[in-house]
C-alpha cells in the first residue's frame, strides 16, 4: 500500500465521481446514473456511465470501469501514486510521506526514474544548444526560421559530437547504466561501451499529454541518412498512444485537430498560431492515437505531405479516423511538400485558407481514386463508378449514403438515379457495411481449464456484490480461503468483512489495489452484468453451479497442496463436507 487506507479514502470521499468525470467527459444525467460517450473505445452512441450513488464509472460498450482513482489512471496514464496525488490536490488534502511496499516501490520508482532521465536529457540537450559546442544546431534551427520563443517552448536541444557525454552526465547524477540503457538514450556493445544514441543531432523532446518528457527525435543538421532517430519505445514511451504537440493542442480550444506527420510541420504550425497542430511519432497514424484524439476533437484535419508517401498515409488514417468515429478532412499543401514548407513560403494566413478549403475526406479518396482511371476511356469510366459504387456502401445510414450519392452524382456528373441503382445493387450482392463495434476487451477465446476456475471466483463476487442478500445463504460453505486466486482471495476478505459489518462499498474495495492491472481486474468483478437469464429456477441453477465450482476447485487445490500445512487439512475436510451438504442444498435467490 501507498498510503494508510483512511488517507485513500479520505481523497476518494472529497472527489465526487461526477464531477471529476464531468472535467473530461461531457456527461448528462438519465434516470440515477450519468451517461456520455465512452473515452476509452470509440463509439456514437453513449454506453459509458457514472454513478454518482456508487462511487462507479463503467462502460457497457468496452467493459472499462472503475472508481475516480482508475477513472484518472486510464485517462491521464497516471499512476496510482499520480492519480492520487492529483486528486489529493484538487479536494486540497495534504498527503503524508508515503509507505511503500518494495514490489510497489521498484515498480513505481523505475517508471519514475525513467521520467527523470527523459528530463535531466532534455535539460542537457537543451544546455548544450546554448553553449558553445551547439552553435552549429542553434544556427541550423534559425535557419529554419524558428523563433528564440519557439525553440524554448518546444524545447529543443542539441545533442554533441562527442559520442558519450550525456551517459557521462546522466551517470554523475547517479543513475545505473541498466537504466541509462533502458531509457534507450544509450546502447550498448563490446567495442565502446555504454554510449549516446543521439550526437550531432538537433533534439526534439517528445512529450505526453501532461508535459513529462517521454522521449526524442533527433534530426541531422545535413543531408546525413537516417534524418531523423527517435528514441525506442520504453516503460514510459509508447509511440501508438502519444502524439507529438498533444500536451499544447489540447489546451487549443478548437475543435478539430490538424494532424501531420512531422515535428517540425508541428512546429511551424504552432509558431504560426495553429497550437492544434499534432504529429505521429515518426511511426504510421494508429487507433490508439485515434482514440486519444477522440477525447478533445470530433474532427481531424489532415496535412499529410503531397508527396505519394503522404497520400498513401493519408489513405490509411482517413480509415482509422473512420473507424474512432471522428470525421476527417483533407488539407491540400500544393505547390509545397509539408505544412513547414507551405507556410515559411506563403505564411499564415493563407494556411488558415486552406484550413477552411480542407476536403471532406470521402471526396479525397475517390479523386485519388480516379487517378488510376482513364474517364475519356468508357470502360475505365465504367469501372470507376462501379469502384465509387462500392465505396458508398461503406455508409451504412441510409440518410448519409443519400447525400453522399447525391453530392458525388453532382461532382462527378453522374445521374443521381442510376449512381444510386449501382450503389443497391452492390448492396444487394455484399451487404451495408455494419457500423464498426471494437470494445478493448472483446477477444474471445476458448478458455483453459484454469481460466474456466478464475471465472467461477470472479462471478461468484460479481453475484455477492449484484445481490449482497446472497450472503449469508452463503457464508457456512464459503469463506476467503477458497478463492485460489490471490487477488480474488483478497477482495473476498474485504468484501465478507464489509457484508459482514453491513457497510459495502465497492469503490472503496478498488482502491485497496494500486496497481493498474489489479485495478482493472477489481473493477471488473464490481462491473460485469451477469448474463441475463430467464427464469428465477435457471438463475437458482447458475448460482448453484458457481458456488459448487468455487468450493470443488478449492477442494481439490487444498487436497494436491496438503504438504505439512495443518490449515490445508482442515480445510480440505470442512471442503469435503461443505461440498457433501451443497450438493444436496437448494439455495434459493428469493
Ligand atoms: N521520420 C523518422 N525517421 C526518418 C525520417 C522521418 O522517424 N528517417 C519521421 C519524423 O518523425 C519526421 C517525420 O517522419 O518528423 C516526417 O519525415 P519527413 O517528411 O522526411 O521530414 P520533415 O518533417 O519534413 O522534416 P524536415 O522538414 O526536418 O526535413
Ligand atoms: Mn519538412
Amino acid at each position: 500500500m501507498y498510503y494508510p487506507d483512511e488517507i485513500v479514502e479520505e481523497v476518494r470521499m472529497k472527489n465526487d465521481i461526477v464531477d471529476v468525470i464531468s472535467g473530461y467527459v461531457k456527461i448528462q444525467k438519465k434516470g440515477s446514473s450519468y451517461f456520455g460517450l465512452c473515452p476509452f473505445h470509440n463509439e456514437k452512441s453513449p454506453s459509458f456511465s457514472v454513478s454518482r450513488q456508487r462511487q462507479m464509472f463503467y462502460c457497457f460498450g468496452c467493459g472499462a470501469g472503475g472508481n475516480v482513482f482508475t477513472f484518472v489512471m486510464e485517462y491521464e496514464n497516471y499512476t496510482f501514486t499520480e492519480a492520487i496525488k492529483h486528486l489529493a490536490e484538487r479536494a486540497g488534502v495534504t498527503l503524508p510521506e508515503a509507505e511503500y511496499s518494495k514490489e510497489v516501490r521498484q515498480k513505481e520508482s523505475k517508471r519514475t526514474k525513467l521520467l527523470e532521465i527523459n528530463k535531466e536529457a532534455a535539460k542537457y540537450f537543451y544546455f548544450q544548444l546554448r553553449a558553445n559546442q551547439g552553435k552549429g544546431g542553434l544556427s541550423y534551427l534559425k535557419k529554419r526560421n524558428l523563433s528564440d520563443e519557439t525553440i524554448h517552448k518546444f524545447g529543443l536541444g542539441f545533442a554533441n559530437m562527442t559520442s558519450n557525454d550525456l551517459v557521462k552526465y546522466l551517470k554523475s547524477k547517479g543513475y545505473e547504466d541498466k537504466l541509462i540503457q533502458e531509457s534507450g538514450l544509450a546502447s550498448f556493445d563490446e567495442k565502446y561501451g555504454l554510449h549516446d544514441k543521439f550526437w550531432n543531432r538537433v533534439m526534439f523532446p517528445i512529450s505526453d499529454v501532461n508535459h513529462r518528457v517521454i522521449g526524442f527525435g533527433g534530426r541531422v543538421m545535413g543531408d546525413a541518412k537516417p534524418k531523423y532517430l527517435n528514441s525506442p519505445e520504453t516503460m514510459v514511451f509508447d509511440k501508438s498512444r502519444n502524439l507529438y504537440g498533444l500536451n499544447f493542442a489540447r489546451t487549443s480550444r478548437k475543435s478539430h485537430v490538424i494532424l501531420c506527420e512531422g515535428y517540425m510541420d508541428v512546429i511551424a504550425m504552432h509558431q504560426a498560431g495553429f497550437t492544434e497542430a499534432v504529429a505521429s511519432l515518426g511511426t504510421a497514424f494508429t487507433e490508439g492515437q485515434a482514440s486519444l484524439l477522440k477525447r478533445y476533437v470530433q474532427e481531424v484535419i489532415l496535412a499529410y505531405d503531397s508527396d505519394e508517401a503522404g497520400t498513401k498515409a493519408a489513405l490509411r488514417a482517413i480509415g482509422i479516423l473512420k473507424e474512432a468515429g471522428l470525421t476527417g478532412k483533407v488539407l491540400s499543401l500544393e505547390p509545397y511538400k509539408d505544412p513547414d514548407e507551405f507556410i515559411s513560403n506563403l505564411g499564415a494566413e493563407a494556411f488558415e485558407e486552406r484550413i477552411r478549403q480542407a476536403e471532406n475526406s470521402f471526396f479525397f479518396e475517390i479523386r485519388v481514386l480516379q487517378r488510376e482511371f482513364d474517364l475519356k476511356d468508357p470502360e475505365s469510366k465504367t469501372k470507376f463508378y462501379r469502384e465509387i459504387a462500392k465505396k458508398l456502401c461503406g455508409f451504412s445510414e441510409d440518410l448519409e449514403r443519400d447525400n453522399y450519392i447525391q453530392a458525388v452524382a453532382e461532382k462527378y456528373q453522374i445521374g443521381y438515379k442510376e449512381l444510386k441503382k449501382l450503389v443497391l445493387s452492390y448492396a444487394a450482392q455484399t451487404g451495408l457495411a455494419t457500423p464498426a463495434e471494437r470494445p478493448k476487451s472483446g477477444i474471445q477465446k476458448k478458455m483453459t481449464p484454469e481460466e474456466n476456475k478464475k471465472k467461477a471466483q470472479r462471478l461468484l463476487l460479481t453475484w455477492l456484490t449484484e445481490e449482497p442478500a446472497l450472503y449469508p445463504k452463503i457464508k457456512k460453505y464459503i469463506s476467503p480461503e477458497d478463492f485460489t486466486e490471490d487477488l480474488y482471495k483478497k477482495v473476498a476478505e474485504r468484501l465478507f468483512d464489509d457484508l459482514d459489518k453491513g457497510n459495502y462499498n465497492p469503490a472503496a474495495i478498488i482502491s485497496l489495489f494500486t496497481d493498474e492491472e489489479e485495478q482493472r481486474e477489481v473493477a471488473g468483478v464490481f462491473n460485469t452484468k451477469l448474463r441475463e437469464i430467464n427464469t428465477r429456477s435457471e438463475e437458482e441453477k447458475a448460482f448453484h453451479d458457481i458456488v459448487l465450482a468455487v468450493k470443488r476447485n478449492s477442494y481439490e487445490y487444498y487436497s494436491a497442496n496438503l504438504g505439512a500445512d495443518v490449515s490445508a487439512l482442515n480445510q480440505v475436510i470442512a471442503g469435503k463436507k461443505a461440498l457433501e451438504e451443497l450438493s444436496k442444498t437448494h439455495i434459493s435467490l428469493d
